[in-house]
């Protein structure tokens, strides 16, 4: 039986030329390159420089994936900007993306927040849209300037995230409706909300019309995120009637190089399936996914036709996978 399925055409990714190295921090807090690599394996990320908001890394990351899947703003009908740092607090960042590019009027337009899990729970939402046949091109987006809410005299926080974006366009497709099908084969996505305070901003506009730090027990985050990740690599693979024996790459939410490893273990993938960037893009939330698809498709690493499976885990807590053959 055939079905519509998305299937993700051309991606893209933007990063802020300022690139700040452990060193770098080692002058701005107390802590040191040795510190940092060891315990999270982050050696460099990049920040925004003043003046630089996050509509402007989605616009470069969506010219981007728009070119590399030929096609055009006019073509988009659906924008979807998952992110925890909007530009304003309204309208959406999707809105704003759309007032630059010059989307259409009429084509929907929302941002996210699901945390680090906002591109596979943006995902889930275009490709539903897709799969009703509602929409035909969506522009999907996880972006993020974390550097404007870490208290950068925090050693604790400071030091782990990145700012950037990463852009996918999805395309409607006829398919046969198997798992050897190109396109997105399944999504899962969860959450618990009782993990609530474990990991979150500090302030909020409806609570002291602030946007706040971010404020995490580690710890805790730590050993969540292994057994969140590893679900969301099982429960996306089984929905699509696939096992850890099909995929060609796995896209671990970029946190830490630490939990990567141990999410790697349990699962007994090879570490050669494993892509990690978070080396040189610390974690940029919502954009740590995309930005890895699309850097590992620009490198040439990812090429049409393998089997990708991604995971997320973040604030929510929120979690996730998807089962992708690009
Ligand atoms: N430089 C030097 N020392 C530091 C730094 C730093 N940047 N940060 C903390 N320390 C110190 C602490 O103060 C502590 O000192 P003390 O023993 O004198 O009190 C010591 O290092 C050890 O601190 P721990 O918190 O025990 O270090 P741990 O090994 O747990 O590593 C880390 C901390 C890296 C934050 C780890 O818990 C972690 O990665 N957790 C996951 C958090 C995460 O990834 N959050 C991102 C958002 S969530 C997500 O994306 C899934």
């Amino acid at each position: 039986m055939s079905q519509i399925r998305s299937h993700i055409v051309g991606t893209g990714y933007s990063l802020p030329a300022k690139i700040l190295t452990n060193d770098d921090l080692s002058k701005i807090v107390e802590t040191s390159d040795e510190w940092i690599s060891t315990r999270t394996g982050i050696r460099s990320r990049h920040v925004a420089n003043d003046g630089e908001y996050t509509s402007d890394f989605c616009v470069k990351a969506a010219k981007m994936a728009l070119a590399n899947a030929g096609l055009t703003v006019e073509d988009i009908d659906f924008v979807i900007v998952a992110t925890v740092t909007p530009d304003n607090t309204f309208p959406s960042t999707a809105a704003k993306v759309g007032k630059i590019l010059g989307i259409r009027s009429g084509v929907a337009a929302m941002d996210v927040n699901a945390a680090c899990s906002g591109f596979v729970y943006a995902s889930q939402i275009a490709d539903n849209m897709i799969r009703l046949g509602q929409i035909k091109n969506a522009l999907v987006i996880g972006a993020e300037t974390l550097s404007r809410i870490v208290d950068w005299t925090d050693r604790n926080t400071c030091v782990l995230f990145g700012d950037g974006a990463g852009a996918a366009i999805f395309q409607a497709s006829e398919e046969q409706g198997k798992n050897t099908d190109r396109g997105i084969l399944s999504i899962k996505i969860f959450a618990d909300a009782s993990h609530y305070e474990t990991l979150c901003s500090d302030s909020g506009v409806s609570f002291n019309q602030k946007s706040g730090f971010v404020h995490m027990d580690g710890k805790e985050v730590f050993k969540m995120a292994i057994p969140s990740l590893v679900e969301g690599v099982e429960s996306s693979l089984k929905l699509a009637d696939l096992t850890l024996k099909d995929i060609d790459w796995y896209i671990p939410h970029q946190a830490n190089a630490r939990i990567i490893d141990s999410v790697a273990k349990k699962l007994e993938i090879d570490d050669s399936k494993v892509l990690v960037t978070v080396d040189h893009h610390g974690n940029t939330s919502a954009a740590s996914i995309p930005l890895a698809l699309a850097e590992s498709i620009e490198s040439g690493k990812i090429k049409k036709g393998d089997l990708v499976v991604m995971s997320s885990m973040g604030a929510g807590f929120t979690w996730g996978g998807m089962v992708v053959r690009i």
